[in-house]
């Protein structure tokens, strides 16, 4: 049976990678396409480079646009790749529009889903990955989930027991294959930064970039970081041409980059004296590198984050953000602990399930 195993935009590489290595490891018959949604070299290539994973056997190049006419140039394209190479099983990661899209072709075509990182919900539909992530699941035949609320969200949905398997975190096996060498290399220096003395910062997502009322505000509020240490950033480019477009006045301190490989981003992460992001990604990996980190949002669809971990939301407060700077400072800030199953053997745990899985296929 053969495997189609789909990707799209940032996120979704480190999650496929040690699947994509566990299937090549047994033999069995895969193949890999990008849909193009990320297109720049250091939004997309550098992580093919970088995590080892082979070019992908078809390459879409949908590239940026609406949701809706994204996702459907997506549609069609995907479409057409499923009747040519007629894979037994799709597999999907993550909560983007890519995801989403091939879920919905595969399903139409009567093609098997699985879905990697099944079950997390923030319960805010205007976020545009939870509408990805509900639609994904529910139509979905595995649904391989990385924390136990993603379990009992499945089952409070009405999926059946059975199609669920809580695996673990499939980021998690990429950031242990790659932790060591990613601090080895020492990228700080690259920014004239000491390790443990500088902070970091993502922000890419449209509720806070988009709404200038929302985006400038939280900028200022960044000084009560920037008056302790410096703060690196890396820009998204839908962050960067927010920035370009409105000129807004940036803290001193504040030191913009272009967005990172992952070696670089991942060992500059494990050295952080603190972290702030909007990103689901960067939440689960300071929890697995125990750095104190600073959610910028008011909900989050990673509890074991909060729970366990070393994750706090403070929205985009000025007064949250700087007593957590503060505590962190002081060193008050809760240790975190790496979730159950977030070992390193997530990959390996979900293709066992295919093999036995694909096994009792006709
Ligand atoms: C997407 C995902 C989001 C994920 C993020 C990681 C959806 C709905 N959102 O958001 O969940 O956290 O990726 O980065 O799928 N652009 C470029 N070059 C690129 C890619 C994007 O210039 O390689 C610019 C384009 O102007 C584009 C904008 O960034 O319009 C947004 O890209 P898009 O893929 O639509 O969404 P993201 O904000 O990246």
């Amino acid at each position: 049976m053969l495997i189609c195993n789909v990707v799209g935009a940032r996120p979704n590489f480190m999650k496929i990678a040690p699947i994509v290595d566990e299937l090549q490891k047994r033999r069995m018959p895969q193949i890999l396409v990008h849909t193009g949604q990320h297109y720049d070299a250091n939004m997309s290539r550098v992580f093919f480079d970088e995590l080892g994973l082979p070019r992908p056997d078809v390459d879409l190049e949908i590239g940026s646009d609406t949701h809706a006419r994204q996702t459907a140039r997506i549609m069609m394209a995907f479409e057409d790749v499923c009747r040519e190479h007629r894979p037994g099983l799709v597999i999907v990661v993550g909560d983007v529009n890519s995801t989403l899209a091939a879920a919905l072709v595969a399903a139409k075509l009567h093609i098997p889903v699985a879905h990697v990182e099944a079950g997390l919900r923030s319960f805010d539909q205007s976020m545009p990955e939870e509408v990805n992530r509900v639609v994904a699941d529910h139509l979905s035949t595995l649904l391989f989930v990385t924390e136990q609320t993603g379990v009992d969200n499945l089952r409070r949905e009405g999926v059946a027991a059975e199609k669920i398997h809580l695996v673990g975190n499939c980021m998690a096996d990429t950031l242990l294959k790659h932790a060591a060498v990613a601090v080895e290399r020492a990228p700080w220096m690259d920014f004239g930064l000491m390790p443990g003395a500088y902070t970091l910062l993502t922000l890419h997502r449209p509720a806070n970039v988009d709404d200038r009322d929302v985006f400038e505000p939280l900028l200022a509020a960044l000084s009560s970081v920037t008056a302790r240490l410096p703060l690196l950033f890396p820009v998204h480019p839908r962050t960067r041409a927010r920035l370009d477009e409105w000129r807004l006045p940036l803290p001193a301190n504040l030191m913009l980059v272009e967005p990172l490989p992952y070696l670089a981003f991942l060992g500059l992460l494990a050295k952080a004296r603190l972290v702030l992001t909007d990103s689901g990604g960067v939440q689960q990996e300071t929890t697995m590198l125990n750095v104190p980190c600073l959610t910028l949002r008011e909900t989050t669809e990673l509890p074991v984050t909060l729970e366990s971990g070393t994750n706090r939301l403070v929205g985009t407060d000025a007064a949250k953000i700087e007593d957590s700077v503060r505590m962190i400072m002081d060193g008050a800030w809760q240790t975190g602990q790496r979730p159950p199953l977030w070992d390193g053997q997530a990959g390996a745990r979900i293709v066992d399930i295919l093999a036995a899985w694909s096994a009792g296929q006709p």
